[in-house]
């Protein structure tokens, strides 16, 4: 794949992608974004040089037409294969007796508006990648958007209550993926959303059975075995599909 673009690449599971795709040499450049980068995250663009640190905020809706033309100037007229929204929050005690609306909207915005609007600003990079490497089968290696969704999205699922602001978020991401995925259908690009496991990092706690190294590979994996026919799917990291 020529160029990858990870959200939330500080830390966490954006921070395991960079990770991961710098030492496996999977990506000729690796658009790392995020608020303020990680010492981590700093020694590791000194030591690759094919990766690319990008400033962005997610609440800054109208700041991200300007990454387009950071791409282009790297990338040239080669686009951008592969776009992860990875970035998410997710906000505790929303019991519904103690649910705020400014959580509600706040992870609407990070979590769904966010990867939405991102999407659609890296449209011309993403079908310019779609383009320029007809020759490969569609996905991740020609133009492809990955959505992290969350268990905790689908209604299936849903036997423990609680969590509107994350729930409803992941929900409505999912709601966006599948439509993405009609929507881009044309245009030959690859929409999935994928739920990472119950991870080791800030957001899932130190209690969470997978560590970022095993989720991390398994997502990667499965993003880039996905084909045609995979497009607007729920997955999880290993593969399976989940229920909506
Ligand atoms: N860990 C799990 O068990 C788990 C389970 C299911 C789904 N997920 C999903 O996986 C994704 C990554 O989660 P994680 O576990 O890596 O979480 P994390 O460790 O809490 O990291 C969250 C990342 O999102 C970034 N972010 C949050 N708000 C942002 C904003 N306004 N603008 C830019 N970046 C922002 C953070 O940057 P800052 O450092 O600037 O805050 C950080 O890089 C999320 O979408 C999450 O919902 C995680």
């Amino acid at each position: 794949m020529k160029s990858v673009l990870i959200t939330g690449a500080n830390r966490g599971l954006g921070l395991g992608m960079v990770k991961y795709l710098t030492k496996q040499n999977k990506a000729e450049n690796i658009f790392a974004t995020c608020r303020t980068p990680s010492d981590e995250l700093k020694q590791l663009a000194q030591e690759n040089k094919n990766l690319h640190i990008l400033n962005l905020d997610l609440t800054n809706l109208n700041s991200f037409g300007d990454v387009v033309p950071k791409i282009s100037q790297v990338m040239g007229d080669q686009g951008l294969n592969l776009l992860v929204n990875n970035a998410g929050i997710s906000t505790k005690f929303t019991k519904l007796q103690l649910v705020k609306s400014e959580q509600l909207l706040e992870n609407l915005t990070v979590n769904t508006v966010a990867p939405i609007m991102l999407t659609k600003a890296l449209l011309p990079v993403l079908k310019q990648a779609a383009d320029k490497h007809s020759d490969r089968p569609v996905g991740a290696e020609r133009a492809a958007v990955i959505n992290l969704s969350s268990i905790l999205g689908s209604i299936e699922k849903n036997d423990q209550g609680g969590f509107y602001p994350y729930r409803c978020s992941k929900a409505a991401l999912n709601a966006a993926t599948k439509s993405m995925s009609l929507d881009l259908k044309k245009d030959s690009i690859l929409v999935a959303c994928i739920h990472p496991g119950w991870v080791k990092t800030d957001m899932g706690g130190k209690n969470a059975p997978l560590d970022v190294e095993t989720s991390v590979q398994g997502m990667l994996d499965t993003i880039l075995q996905l084909k045609e026919g995979d497009s607007g799917k729920f997955l999880q990291f290993d593969g399976t599909e989940l229920p909506w």
